[in-house]
Order: C-alpha cells, then structure tokens, then sequence
C-alpha cells in the first residue's frame, strides 16, 4: 500500500484560489497515475490532495514492495517539476506498509471501484502522515522483503496510532543497484498456479506426480523452479537438485549421485568417509535395503566391500540399470516418509540413457509416495520422448512448456533495472523478444556501459559485458569455461595461475554464481559465449592443464580435456578411463569411450586395444552380433598373438551365443595353437572349456566329457578357480547327459563350493540348480526344493535372470514331483512370465512340459495338451534332443485316444534313438508307464518299466527304480495279482520319504482296490 501526499495542501488551499488548486492537483493525478501505472501498481483512490495505491493486488508480480518503493522515489522527482502557485516546488510526504490486504470491486459497472482494507492500508497511512518532506516511510517487513538493498535510515521504533506494539520503521533514501543480486520474479502466475496445486495435492493426498517444464535456453525454467523450491519450503517440503551437464562432470557429481547424496544427508564435505558414512546410516535407518547397498556404493563412487563386488560384477548390465534405479527410488521413497520432497533435475536434454532409465523410474515411484518430481528440459533434443513414456509403463507426467515473457512482464523485469518507460528499455524489451535471459543480459549491459547501441545476439552481449571485466576476472571466466558449466575455485586457481583469486567480481556482476561448494555460470548461454570467444590456441592450452590438474584422479575428464586439447596422448587417455569403467561395470560409459579414442588414434596398438576393450564391452552388453565384428577388427589389427588369441576367443563366444556353431568352432581352434604356444594356461582352459559346451549342445557327451576334463587340467595347473568352478560345471553336464546322475552331482556339489569361496555367483546359482536335478533321482526331494529356492533367491537378488529362469523351470519340476501342485503352478506362472519376455524359448518349452505334467496330475487332461503342443512348437524350433522325447511321453499321458496315445509313443521311441539328454529317456519312461497303466495296457507298462531299470544300469538311479517297481507293482494289481500288498506299502513309504507326493495317490488307489477285492471274502 501506499500512500503519497502533497506536504502543507491545507495551507496551500488557504492561501490560493480553488482554480489553481484544482489545475495543480490535475497535474499532479495526472503524473503520479502515469508513474504508478508504469511500476505495475493500481491507484485505488484520489483523497483530496493524495493518492492511494496498491502494487500486487488483484495480480501480484513477486516484486511488488521494490516496485511501490522505485515508484515512491519517483513520485518525489516528479513532484519536484510542479510549482505552487506561490512558485515553490511541491514536495511529497509517502508512506509504504506490506502485507495480506483484503481486495474487493466495492462498485460495478463503468466507474469500478476497487477498494482495500487491512493492517497494512491503516500502516500506510499512518506513515504517510508521519513522513516529513521529501520522506518515504516505509514498514519493517517492506524494509525485510528489500533486504541488503535499501538505502534506508532505521527510525527505531515508533508508537503508532491504531496499532497495540510499537512498529520499526525506515526512512527510505535509496535503491541500491542490483549488482550481483538475483531480479525478483515476475509474471508466470498460471505455471505457478500449477505447481503450487501440485505441492498441495502432494501434502494432501501423499502419493506424488511427475511434472516436466520445457523451453528455450533462457526462458526462465530454472528461475520458475527456484520459485517453486521456495514455495516448496515453506510448505515443509525437503527440496534436492540434480543438475545434468554436458561436458566437465566430475566423480559425483551427476544428477542422480548429487540427489541421492541429499536423501541420505551426505555432509557438505561430500567426503569419501561422509558418504561412507551416510551409506551406514542409511542401512542402519532401513533407508537401504541390505541387497541395495552394492548399487548405492556404485552411484556414491565407493568401493565395493570385497564380498560385494563379484556380486555386483555378477548382475547383468540391463538389470544392474533397473536395480539401481530401484534402490534410489526406495531411498527416495523412505526418505519421503519423513518429510515430502522435492525432486529437481534440471537439463535432462543432456542426460545420458542410464540416466534416463533412473528418471523412468523415479518418475514411476513418484506417483505412489509424497513426492514432487520436477524435470527441466529444452525444447530441442527433449529426450522424454513415446519410448522413454513407454518405459514408464504410460506414467502421467505433466508437461508446462513455459512461453516468453509478455510485454507488460517484460517491462515488469525491466523496472528493475531502468525506468520501464525509457525509450531505450522499451527497445530492448522489444529485442529480447520475450526472453528474460537475453532481456536481462541485454539491460545489465546498458547499465554498465551507458551506451544505447542494442547488440543483436545473447552471444555477442555476453562478449561486451566480458570485455568491461578487469582483466583479471576476465582471464579466469574464459578459463572458467573451459572447465565447464560448473567449476571449483581451485582447478580455476590453478589454470589461471593465481594461487589467491578468488569469484567475487564475478559473481557480483552475475556471471557465475556459487552452487554447493562450486560456481556455475550463470546460465549455460553465457558459458558458451565465453568458451566461444577464446582462441582455439588458448583453448588447448587451458584444456591440456586441466587434464594435467584432473590427472589420475578424474580418468574420464582427463581424456576429454586431452581431446579437446588436441592432445596425441588423448586415446591413450581414453583407453585407460575406458578400462577403469569398464573395471567397475560401467559398460555402457566404457563403451562410449572406448569408441571415442578409437576415433582419435592412428596408433596401431592403442588403437587395436581400444577396439578389443570395445569388443568386450559390446559382450557384457549383450550385443553378440557386433562384439563379433569388432572381435574380428581386432584379429585383423591385433598386434601381437596375445590380442589375436583373446579376438579368436571373443568370436567363439559370440557364435556360441547365436548358435553359429561351426563359426565358433573353426574361432577355437585358430585360438587354441596360440594359447598353447604362449602358455596361456588360463586361456586354454577356457577355450577348451568352451569347446566342450559346443559340444555338449550338439549332443556328443563323450567329446563334450573329454573337453571338460582337458580345461579342469589347466585350471587347476594356473589355479584359476573361475576356469576350475566352469570345468567342473562342464563335467557334471557332461555326466547328467548320460544319466550318470549321482557322480554328476559330485561335481555340481565341488563346483558350487568351489564358486561360493570364490565369490563368482554366476557360476554358483545355475549349478545349485542341477546339484538340485540331481538331488531329485537320489529320492531328496524335499533337499532338492530347498536347494532350489536357494537358487532362486540369488538369482533374482543379483538379477541373473537366465539363471532365475532356469531355477523356477526347476522349482516347477520339482514340486510336481513333490505332489505340491499348488505352489508348483505359481512358481511355473513366474517362470513363464520370465522365460517369455526374454525370449528363453527352450526354456519355454521345458516349463510349459512341466505346468502339462502338472496339470495331468490334477486330472486337467485338456488343458494339459494344449500346453504340450505349445512346447512341443517351441522344442521343434530349439531343437528336439533337449526335450522332444519327454514331450511325446507326456502326450501319450494326457491323450484318452488310443490310436494317438500308441503313436506318440512311437514318436518319443524314435527320439529316444537320436542323441539326446538323458532326462528325455527318464522322463518319457515315467510317462510311459503311467501312460499304459492309465489305459489298462498292463504288459506295455511293465514293458516300460524294464526299459528305464534297463537305461540306467551303468549307474543306478534310486529314482528309476522307485518309479518302475511301481509301474511294476500297479501293473500287476491291475492284472488282478492280489498277493503284492505287502510290495505296495513298501513303496508308498519309500514314495513318501523320498518325498515324491506324486506317486502316492495311485498306490493309495491300487492299495483301496485290494482291500476291496479282499473284503467279500
Ligand atoms: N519470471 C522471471 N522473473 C524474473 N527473472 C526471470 C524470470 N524468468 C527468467 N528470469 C531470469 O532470466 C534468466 C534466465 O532464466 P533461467 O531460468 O536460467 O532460464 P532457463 O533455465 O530456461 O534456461 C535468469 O537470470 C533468470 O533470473
Ligand atoms: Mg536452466
């Protein structure tokens, strides 16, 4: 409110007539209602020599206090130029008091009244009434809202009329110019609508939303957010900024690390021990899951406890992605329990896709805890395209795409700066085009130069306001930018060869601005500019010392400075942060880098590293197709026999992947006579090992044997237990290829051992799951379920998802056989919702075989050989030694026709004469036998039952026998041999300890029968 007067009116009335009055006052009206209208404020009333008004209501700007006070000091200058009619010029008492009024329309129609009640208006007035000549009063909390900027006398208390306390007030003289100080805000109302109902919506209903604001560069995002942020405090809301930067970020410094580090309250120091310690703390408050910490360590830039890092290694790239993301967004989501929070990533136009992936999800998390996201983009490269919404699983994300600045806002701005009615801020205004950037740029260069010519790009205002700089703080910007959007004073120091410099002159004229620790730029635009106007000479040389500064510390800035630096050392640079990223599995970074380096170099022995660390990675990222390309590159570059032994190996990998096998075949055997030569006894290992398992998929269980043995022999003569944990593996298959199925898992049980001391869960879980298998034929079942639950757990914790695949297929089989058919359908519906989408079609076929098993047993005969000729499909195209006989068996079963149920036992017969997997013979047996006892066929039964007994002479499996004595048995029955009574009880308790429920009820029936048969008797 305020309130401004004509000083000595009463006796100015007196002593001249009513005309001159009336023609004074006119004037006076007519300048002050110009001036206010011009500051954005609203004159409310003409009270005889005086003039009320109001800045900030009905619409208020942000800066609405500053605006009342530049107008106030205005109103004096103007009343200046007005004469008396005694010839004196007039003078004006003001009075200014902020606060909550109360604003109403109190007349309609034509002459609106506008009219205000409140504290404030009374204040106003009363300090109006106390200000000599020339004064302006102003209120305490208006003098707090200027802060530091008003030049103002402090009166001390004042007991004033109509108010209880005594209130402070000041006698303003002046504004300070604004120097390194912020503009206040202005316009923007509808977007600020939005996002304040966003921060309520979250207080009220504690689940969250996703917001996203988009816009040129300069259109005034980050200053809309940072309004946001306060509004936010004050609603008790914990607010977290990432900000994403498109060159120069050091460890930590990312989005992603730098909000975490805020949610767990990581100290300013940002020190290893603090985030350290923020870690524990986490883990201790339950902020982090104890299967979280390894991602949490990763993104903190910490080192893995020992007993982390092979698991973390373990985890597939795709997975370790989702499961990082998952750990941040449960922290956020502990965090959020506590207070609400706000989330701001600023700049996602420069994100990377790991990046983006952890924004899906937070973005997903947000919608179900008291959280506000908010993302900040350009509308140019905006990266939140359908895939990435894809992703989010159609998660709603409110778009803002903030617009420019309207004129009267832009003039609102500018009011801050010069007069808003100067012709010339009229032309820059005009200029700036709505652009609050380029506006302000444009107007603190006219402050500082007083030249009234316009320069037509932000780039070029930017390089004008540069040169006024002292040459000093011009220097250090320049150098500044080199290091990029954000710098720390002491790379700065260093670069400019000035151990005391410090930013204070740039920060004053507000270039750069300090952020946690750091100084950013002001904005990106004027970094740009800057880097843009050194000599490319100059550039190198500043790069070069900044990859000298950076040095081992920061492997990655290092490089990218040597290559903007045009240094011939950069690809060796790049080759080495490459490796280190690659070290600690951050294969897509790894990547990227390696490919950059490759670009620069002519070297040929970098060169080819490069390529063969590309290659590598290209593997871990599961791009078989082009790691074999680029493994071929390096057979053709490599250097020496040790590279092109390691290509040879990766381009059998990757056949092997996509079941090239001759390929991978004739790639081994161009890798092995190296090996050999060099005494790679690891590698040899490896190759034979790999060999075997070729074998082992084309069924030649000898060959694959012999291979297996060969690679144990190595391994264990270079005691390398990652090679001896596979072999072992490759000998139990081997073994459980041909039914040797008791010493295969003596070898499954060394190599899961031997691979828990070692730490390498890979290989571990899988084989937990054939110890297992193995288990089963021993009569363990219930050892082999619970073996096999183990597996599973791991392999989901450490995201092994072939694995987890591979276990649930297994818990499948084994609880059918366990006769808990319940439990054995869940653990089958996961399975397939696994192997589906991953494409695992054996895997597939194998468990849809299961479910169908399954299904019989509960009498589900339909539903049974729908799935079965599903897997039946799904065998023919994966090949049919895996499964095919067992499937023709379990047809057999579940058919009630008997011209179909002879020929698929034909069928499965046939198959059972082409290599195949032993489990296809054990199960095509067992389904036999039910199979013919189920259709009377008593003799066809026992038929079968001779032949599995027959199958596994060479080591006898408890399971065969237990299953054919009981064909045997119920066969009998079935002929009327009422004397086995005794033979049947034996096995329905061999059945039951062994565990296997699935063979009981048909004894139990055969049991029944011959009570029966016995009773008339
Ligand atoms: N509504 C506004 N009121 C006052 N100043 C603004 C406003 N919007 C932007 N600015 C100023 O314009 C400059 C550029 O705005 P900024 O938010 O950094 O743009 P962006 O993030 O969109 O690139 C900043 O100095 C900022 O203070
Ligand atoms: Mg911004």
């Amino acid at each position: 409110m305020l309130f401004a007067d004509i000083c000595g009116y009463t006796a100015l009335c007196a002593a001249a007539d009513a005309e001159q009055v009336q023609a004074l006052l006119s004037r006076f009206y007519e300048l002050t209602d110009a001036r206010i209208a011009a500051y954005g404020g609203r004159v409310i009333d003409h009270a005889g020599d005086g003039v009320v008004a109001v800045f900030g209501a009905p619409i208020a700007y942000g800066n609405d206090g500053e605006r009342a006070v530049r107008a106030a000091l205005e109103l004096h200058k103007d009343a200046a130029q007005l004469r008396d009619p005694a010839g004196e010029a007039v003078r004006l008492h003001i009075g200014i008091a902020s606060g909550e009024v109360v604003a109403a329309v109190i007349a309609g129609g034509a002459q609106a009244k506008y009219a205000v009640t409140g504290d404030p208006v009374n204040l106003a007035a009363r300090l109006d009434a106390l200000a000599h000549p020339g004064q302006t009063l102003i209120s305490d909390t208006l003098y707090a809202t200027l802060s530091q900027r008003a030049d103002a006398e402090d009166l001390g208390e004042l007991s004033i009329k109509g108010f209880d306390k005594p209130l402070r007030a000041w006698s303003v003289r002046g504004l300070r110019p604004a120097g390194g100080e912020r503009r206040p805000f202005v316009g923007r109302h509808n977007e600020l609508r939005q996002l304040s109902g966003a921060l309520d919506a979250v207080l009220e209903s504690r689940t969250g939303a996703a917001i996203y604001v988009r816009g040129e560069p300069g259109i005034g995002k980050t200053r809309l957010i940072e309004e946001l942020r306060s509004r936010a405090v004050a609603l008790g809301y914990a607010c977290h900024t990432g900000q994403v930067l498109d060159f120069g970020v050091r460890k930590g410094q990312d989005a992603i690390p730098m909000v975490l580090a805020g949610l767990l309250q990581v100290d300013s120091s940002g020190a290893e021990v603090a985030r350290r310690a923020a870690v524990e703390r986490g883990l201790s408050e339950r902020l982090i899951g104890p299967d979280q910490a390894m991602f949490i360590n990763d993104l903190l830039d910490l080192a893995q406890p020992t007993e982390l890092q092979s698991l973390f290694d373990a985890v597939d790239n795709t997975t370790r992605n989702q499961r990082s993301g998952e750990a941040v967004a449960a922290v956020l989501k502990g965090a959020s329990l506590r207070q609400p929070r706000l989330v701001v990533i600023e700049d996602v136009h420069w994100a990377s896709a790991s990046v983006l992936s952890h924004l899906a999800q937070l973005t997903m998390a947000a919608t179900e805890i008291a959280v506000l996201l908010v993302m900040t983009s350009r509308v140019e490269g905006d990266p939140l395209d359908k895939v990435w919404r894809a992703s989010t699983h159609g998660t709603p994300l409110m778009t803002i795409d903030l617009g420019p600045l309207r004129p009267e806002e832009a003039r609102l701005l500018a009011g801050g700066f010069i007069e808003a009615s100067n012709r010339f801020a009229a032309g820059c205004i005009e200029r700036a085009e709505g652009n609050p950037l380029f506006l302000e740029q444009l107007l603190r260069n006219a402050q500082e130069s007083e030249s009234s010519a316009i320069p037509p790009t932000i780039q070029s205002l930017v390089l004008a306001r540069m040169d006024r700089l002292e040459a000093r703080d011009k220097q250090a910007l320049q150098a500044a930018s080199v290091v990029g959007k954000r710098f720390g004073i002491a790379i700065l120091r260093s670069l400019i060869d000035d151990p005391d410099y410090a930013c204070d002159g740039l920060v004053a004229c507000d270039l750069v601005r300090a952020s946690a620790g750091d100084y950013l730029f002001a904005h990106a635009l004027i970094q740009e500019g800057v880097y843009s106007s050194l000599l490319h000479s100059k550039k190198r040389e500043l790069h070069r010392k900044a990859a000298d500064w950076f040095g081992a510390q920061e492997p990655i800035l290092r490089a990218e400075h040597l290559d903007r630096a045009g240094d011939p050392e950069a690809a060796n640079a790049y080759l080495s942060a490459a490796t280190d990223q690659a070290g600690r599995s951050r294969f897509e970074v790894a990547l990227q880098l390696a490919e950059r380096g490759a670009q620069l170099t002519t070297s040929a022995p970098v060169r080819c590293a490069l390529i063969l660390l590309r290659a590598d990675t290209l593997r871990e990222l599961g791009r078989s197709r082009d790691s074999i390309t680029a493994f071929q590159e390096v057979v053709e570059l490599a250097q020496d026999d040790v590279q092109r032994c390691r290509a040879w190996m990766g381009v059998a990998a990757g056949n092997r992947v996509t079941g090239d096998f001759a390929a991978a075949m004739a790639a081994l055997n161009q890798a092995e006579p190296i090996a050999h030569r060099l005494a790679l006894v690891a590698d040899s290992s490896r190759i034979r090992h790999t060999r075997g398992n070729l074998y082992f998929a084309q069924g030649k269980v000898r060959e694959c044997h012999d291979e297996h043995q060969a690679a144990l022999v190595f391994a264990r003569q270079v005691g390398d237990p990652e090679c001896e944990a596979r072999a072992l593996s490759g000998l139990g298959d081997a073994q459980y290829a041909r039914a040797r199925m008791l010493t295969a898992l003596g070898y499954f049980k060394d190599c899961v051992e031997l691979s828990r001391q070692a730490g390498l869960v890979k290989v571990e879980v899988p084989n937990r799951a054939m110890c297992a298998h193995c288990l089963l034929y021993n009569n363990e079942v219930d050892r082999a379920v619970s073996e096999v639950h183990g597996a599973c757990e791991s392999a989901h914790k450490f995201g092994l998802v072939q694995s987890e695949i591979f276990a649930l297929e297994s818990l499948t089989f084994l609880l059918t056989m366990a006769g808990r058919y319940d439990e054995a359908e869940q653990a089958g519906a996961k399975c397939l919702s696994l192997a589906r989408p991953a494409g695992a079609r054996r895997f597939e076929s194998t468990v849809l075989y299961v479910i169908a098993m399954l299904r019989i047993a509960q009498g589900k005969h339909a539903i049974a050989r729908d799935q079965l000729a599903q897997s039946l499909e799904l065998a023919r195209q994966t090949g049919m030694g895996f499964l095919g006989g067992a499937i023709f068996g379990a047809i057999a079963y579940a058919t009630a026709d008997p011209g179909e149920r002879r020929h698929a036992l034909e069928q499965g017969e046939a198959l059972l004469r082409e290599p195949c997997v032993s489990h296809c013979h054990l199960w095509f047996y067992w389904s036999a036998i039910d199979a013919s006892l189920a259709a009377g066929e008593w003799d066809m039964a026992v038929r079968y039952a001779d032949a599995l007994e027959d199958y596994v002479q060479a080591e006898p499996l408890p399971w065969a026998y237990l299953v054919s004595a009981r064909g045997r048995a119920l066969a009998a029955v079935g002929k009327g041999d009422t004397g086995n009574q005794g033979q049947l009880t034996r096995l329905r308790e061999q059945a039951s300890t062994g565990g296997f429920g699935w063979a009981v009820p048909a004894i139990d029936a055969a049991l029944t029968r011959l009570q029966n048969f016995v009773a008339p008797r």
